[in-house]
C-alpha cells in the first residue's frame, strides 16, 4: 500500500521504493494498493504505478491487478472491494457472496482522554470566512488566518495539520441512535471520523442487515448507480441512512467497526 504527494512516494515509503530499485530481480508474489487524489491529475497514482510495474518487470508475480483509492472519492468502498477479492484470491475461493461475519469486538466504555500527544499549545483560528461557496465546479473556498503558537514558523508551502473532533451535534445523534450514555462521548468526539461518506460496500452491509424488505430494497438501490449523485456529492454518513432506515439492526460494536479513526 503505498500513498504519494507531489508524484513522489510518502516519507515513510521512499527506503522502501530505494530497496526496490535496488534489485535486480524480484522474484514475489506481490499486490499494490495506490492511495491519491484523482486533483493531482498530472501524477495521478504515479508511483503506484510506477512500482507495479517495477516488480512485474524484475520478474514479479501480480496477484492481483493494482487497487485504486481516490481521497476525493469513494476511497474506502475501493479498498474494502479490492482488500476482499485479494483474501478472495488468497483463499482460493470462488464464491462472490458478501458475508457478514459475527461481531467478534465487544465494547466497553473505560474513563479516558483522547491523547493529544506531545501537543500542548495549540493554535487559534482569528479569522475563517467563506469566499467562494460550493457549487458544481468545487466544494467551499475559505479563508482562514491561525495565529501560530509560540516558536512555531510557517513559511508558504509548509504543511498546517488540523487535529479535528466531531461536531457535538453529530455525536449526540450517535448516542442517541445506539441507546449509549454520555460516557461513550469522548470516544465518539474525538477517535472515530463519523461524517465520512458511506462507502458502497458498507450500504450493502446496512441493506443485509435490515428487517424491512421495503427499506431494504430502498437501501440496496444506493450502491448502484445513484451512489456517486447521491451518496457522495451530498456527503450521506453510515448515521444517516441508519436514522432514516429505522429497521437496520446494526450493532454499536459493528458500527464503532465501520468508521475510520479520525486522523489529523
Ligand atoms: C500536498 C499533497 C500532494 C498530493 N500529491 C498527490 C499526487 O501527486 N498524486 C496523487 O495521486 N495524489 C496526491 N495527493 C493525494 C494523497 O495521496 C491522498 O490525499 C492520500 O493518499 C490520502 O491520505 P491523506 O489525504 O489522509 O494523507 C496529494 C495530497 C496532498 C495533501
Amino acid at each position: 500500500m503505498i500513498a504519494l504527494y507531489e508524484g513522489k512516494s510518502c516519507e515513510t515509503a521512499k527506503q522502501f521504493v530505494a530497496y526496490l530499485e535496488s534489485k535486480p530481480k524480484l522474484e514475489i508474489n506481490y499486490a499494490v494498493f495506490g492511495a491519491g487524489n484523482h486533483d493531482w491529475v498530472n501524477t495521478y497514482q504515479k508511483i503506484p504505478i510506477y512500482i507495479d510495474q517495477m516488480i512485474e518487470n524484475a520478474g514479479g508475480t501480480r496477484i492481483i491487478e493494482r487497487g485504486i483509492g481516490d481521497s476525493a472519492g469513494d476511497f474506502y468502498g475501493a479498498f474494502e472491494a479490492w482488500k476482499e477479492n485479494l483474501f478472495r484470491i488468497l483463499r482460493k475461493d470462488t464464491n462472490n457472496q458478501n458475508v457478514i461475519s459475527e461481531e467478534k469486538l465487544s465494547i466497553e466504555i473505560v474513563n479516558t482522554k483522547r491523547n493529544l500527544g506531545q501537543i500542548t499549545d495549540f493554535g487559534i483560528v482569528l479569522q475563517n470566512k467563506i469566499l467562494i461557496e460550493a457549487n458544481e465546479i468545487g466544494p467551499t473556498v475559505r479563508h482562514v488566518e491561525i495565529k501560530l503558537p509560540k516558536r512555531q514558523t510557517y513559511r508558504t508551502g509548509d504543511y498546517l495539520a488540523v487535529l479535528p473532533t466531531n461536531p457535538i451535534e453529530i455525536v449526540y445523534r450517535v448516542l442517541k441512535r445506539f441507546h449509549l450514555s454520555v460516557s461513550a462521548f469522548d470516544i465518539l468526539s474525538g477517535y472515530v471520523e463519523l461524517a465520512q461518506p458511506i462507502s458502497r460496500k458498507q450500504v450493502e452491509t446496512l441493506a443485509t442487515l435490515c428487517k424491512n424488505e421495503k427499506e431494504q430494497i430502498n437501501i440496496r438501490n444506493l450502491s448502484g448507480d445513484v451512489y456517486e449523485n447521491e451518496i457522495l456529492t451530498k456527503r450521506i454518513s453510515i448515521l444517516d441512512v441508519l436514522e432514516l432506515y429505522r429497521s437496520c439492526e446494526l450493532s454499536f460494536p459493528q458500527y464503532l467497526r465501520m468508521l475510520p479513526s479520525l486522523r489529523i
